[in-house]
């Protein structure tokens, strides 16, 4: 019996109606077991639940039924302590440098100085911002920025990191190289990493699992397991292996997309 670094057991999740909306059947019910270690994506079409799914899982979100485990704890009401969690929007501080968005977190949960400066240099050192220390994000690329949030992630030492289309922002060729920061993080820090996006290509070049989603609400109907060694990079796009992944991923997501977008019964030519 496999024991899973985190695992959600029939999840799902019901929005309560509020002022006269009805409630929102956002996503599951779902069976995900995530193997320590592994970098698996979620993929599906907008509005499916992704996010949900990963709210749900960090904690974040309560699940209306089903089980979170991570670590052999069950999760609810907080985010776990060995969870780290980077959202898709730009979420650093405008008004502090650098140093101190990435230093918030420590300093927020009581660490004492000396560990945090060592821990603050050593992510801004990894994320490649030694020279933007000081700097603050309007001064910084959108790319340099998402580094940066992910910076703060890291300096908490998480097991799991959980991505919410971290990428989404930044143009293809950026994405690409940002998909190799993520691998080498994943790499040396030995985390689990759980990714949520909307980009096949990216799903299919960094994972070792990528899961599909069905339209709202959103269950897995396909699981891919990739078959890449824990070396690689971007330059996997140019395998012929790729392209069969990306194909199999779209061939599972085509119909759920033309469902998110109201075309139920797939009328849209070609
Ligand atoms: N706080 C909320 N209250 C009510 N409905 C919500 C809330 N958050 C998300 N939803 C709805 O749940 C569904 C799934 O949303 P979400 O998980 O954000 O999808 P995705 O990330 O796949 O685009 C959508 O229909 C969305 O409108
Ligand atoms: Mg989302």
């Amino acid at each position: 019996m496999t024991v899973f670094h985190a695992e959600l057991a029939g999840v799902a999740r019901t929005y309560p109606g509020v002022a006269g909306h009805p409630a929102v059947h956002a996503l599951g019910p779902v069976d995900l077991g995530l193997v320590r270690g592994e970098f698996f994506s979620v993929v599906g079409p907008s509005g499916c639940g992704k996010s949900t799914l990963l709210e749900v899982l960090a904690g974040l979100s309560p699940a209306s039924t089903g089980t979170i485990v991570f670590e052999g704890a069950p999760v609810a009401g907080a985010v776990p302590d060995g969870i780290g969690v980077v959202f898709q929007e730009d979420a650093s501080f405008p008004w502090l440098s650098v140093w101190d968005n990435v230093a918030f977190g420590l300093r927020r949960a009581g660490i004492e100085p000396g560990e945090t400066e060592r821990r603050v240099r050593e992510a801004i050192a990894f994320m490649g911002l030694k020279d933007f220390a000081h700097a603050y994000p309007a001064q910084l690329s959108g790319g340099m920025r998402q580094r940066v949030c992910i910076a703060r992630t890291l300096v908490l030492r998480p097991r799991l990191i959980l991505l919410d289309e971290p990428f989404g922002a930044l143009d293809a060729q950026t994405r690409l190289l940002m998909g190799d920061e993520l691998l080498r993080l994943w790499r040396e820090t030995g985390a689990t990493v759980l990714l949520i996006t909307h980009a096949l290509d990216e799903a299919a070049m960094l994972s070792d699992r990528v899961g599909a989603m069905s339209a709202r609400p959103g269950r897995f109907i396909d699981i891919v397991e990739t078959g890449w060694p824990r070396e690689r990079d971007s330059r996997i796009v140019a395998q012929s292996g790729f392209g069969k992944i990306t194909g199999r991923l779209w061939t599972s997501l085509r119909e759920e997309s033309l469902k998110a977008l109201g075309h139920a019964h797939g009328a849209a030519a070609g």
